[in-house]
C-alpha cells in the first residue's frame, strides 16, 4: 500500500436518554458523519474514546450497530466515559476491533489508554474501572501502560509509529494534568519511531505539538466547541494520510449541515470553566442558574 488513509472519529457519546448528550441527538449526528465517512472510504477508522456517554451496555449496543454499519475496518480505544468491560464485551463485531496495536506495511498504530485515574490495575484481577471514572477526566498513563507503549516503540521493527489516545497531551486549563506531558516526552525519546499523536476528549479540532511531535485533536461527532471564539461548533471528524516515508497529512472535517448550522456564542463563564478558573461545583451551580433563567 503506497499510503494509508484513515478516518478518526471521537467522542461519539452514544446515549439512550432523551435529548442525547448536551442537547444533541448523538445517534443523529453520528449518522450524518457516517454518511460522509462512507464516501471517503478510508482503509481504516479509528475511534478514540467516549464511545458511550455513561459506559452502559445498551449504549455500546447502539454504538456497535452504528459502527458496524460503516462496513469498514474499525479500531476502538476507551475514553473516560467508557467502561472497559462493557466496551470489550459488547462493542466488537466482525469489522470492529479493540486490539492494542495494528501493523500496516511500515507503520505500527498503537491504541493507548490514557485514563490513569479511571481504574485500578491489579496483577491478579486485571483492570477494574472506578465507578466515578466519567468525572475523573484528566489524562495520564499508568506505569503498566507506559511500559507497554515504551516496549512497542523500542522493540518493534516498524519504520514509523502513530499513537492514538483519548486525552491529548498539551492541554491547558481543565484539560491539563501535571506529569502527563512528561510521560509523552518520555515516549518520544530520540530513537523512537513515534511520528505523531492523535486524540479526542477536548471536543475541538486543533493541531499542536508535544515534545516536538505533532499532536492532533479530533472533534466530537456530537458536540464541539471553538475554545478561542467560544462558539458551539457542528459535528466533525479528522482525515489522515500516512505515507510510507513517515509523512502524515491530516485535516479536520466539519459537518456543514443546516441541522447544526447555528454557531451559538457561549457565555463567558464557560470560558472560565474551561480555563480551570471555576470548580465543577461552581460550574454546575451556574448551569442550574442558567437553566432556571431559560425556564
Ligand atoms: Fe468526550
Ligand atoms: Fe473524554
Amino acid at each position: 500500500m503506497a499510503s494509508i488513509r484513515v478516518v478518526q472519529l471521537s467522542d461519539l457519546h452514544f446515549s439512550t436518554k432523551p435529548g442525547g448528550y448536551m442537547l444533541r441527538d448523538t445517534a443523529e449526528t453520528f449518522a450524518a458523519v457516517a454518511d460522509r465517512v462512507r464516501v471517503d472510504a478510508p482503509d481504516l477508522v479509528v475511534v478514540t474514546g467516549d464511545i458511550a456517554n455513561e459506559g452502559k451496555v445498551d449504549e455500546y449496543e447502539l454504538a456497535g450497530d452504528a459502527l458496524a454499519a460503516l462496513d469498514l475496518p474499525v479500531h476502538c480505544l476507551p475514553g473516560n466515559h467508557d467502561f472497559v468491560d462493557p466496551l470489550h464485551g459488547v462493542l466488537p463485531r466482525p469489522n470492529i476491533a479493540v486490539q492494542r496495536s495494528l501493523r500496516i506495511d511500515g507503520w505500527v498504530f498503537l491504541f493507548g489508554d490514557s485514563n490513569l485515574d479511571g481504574g485500578e490495575h491489579d496483577p491478579t484481577a486485571g483492570w477494574t474501572d472506578h465507578p466515578d471514572r466519567v468525572d475523573l477526566a484528566r489524562g495520564g498513563i499508568t506505569t503498566q501502560e507506559l511500559g507497554w507503549l515504551r516496549r512497542q516503540l523500542d522493540l518493534g521493527d516498524a519504520d514509523h509509529a502513530m499513537l492514538w489516545l483519548h486525552h491529548p497531551p498539551g492541554g491547558t486549563g481543565m484539560f491539563e494534568r501535571p506529569g502527563y506531558d512528561d510521560q509523552i516526552a518520555e515516549l518520544v525519546g530520540a530513537a523512537t519511531p513515534l511520528r505523531a499523536i492523535a486524540a479526542g476528549h477536548e471536543h475541538a479540532g486543533v493541531d499542536r505539538a508535544s515534545a516536538g511531535v505533532p499532536s492532533h485533536v479530533c472533534p466530537s461527532t456530537g458536540v464541539c466547541i471553538d475554545f478561542d471564539a467560544l462558539l458551539l461548533m457542528p459535528p466533525g471528524y479528522r482525515r489522515f494520510t500516512f505515507h510510507d516515508d513517515g509523512r502524515i497529512d491530516t485535516e479536520v472535517v466539519w459537518l456543514e449541515d443546516e441541522r447544526w448550522a447555528d454557531r451559538w456564542k457561549l457565555p463567558a463563564w464557560v470560558a472560565e470553566y474551561f480555563a480551570g478558573q471555576m470548580t465543577d461545583d461552581e460550574m454546575k451551580a451556574r448551569m442550574a442558574e442558567a437553566s432556571g433563567e431559560s425556564g
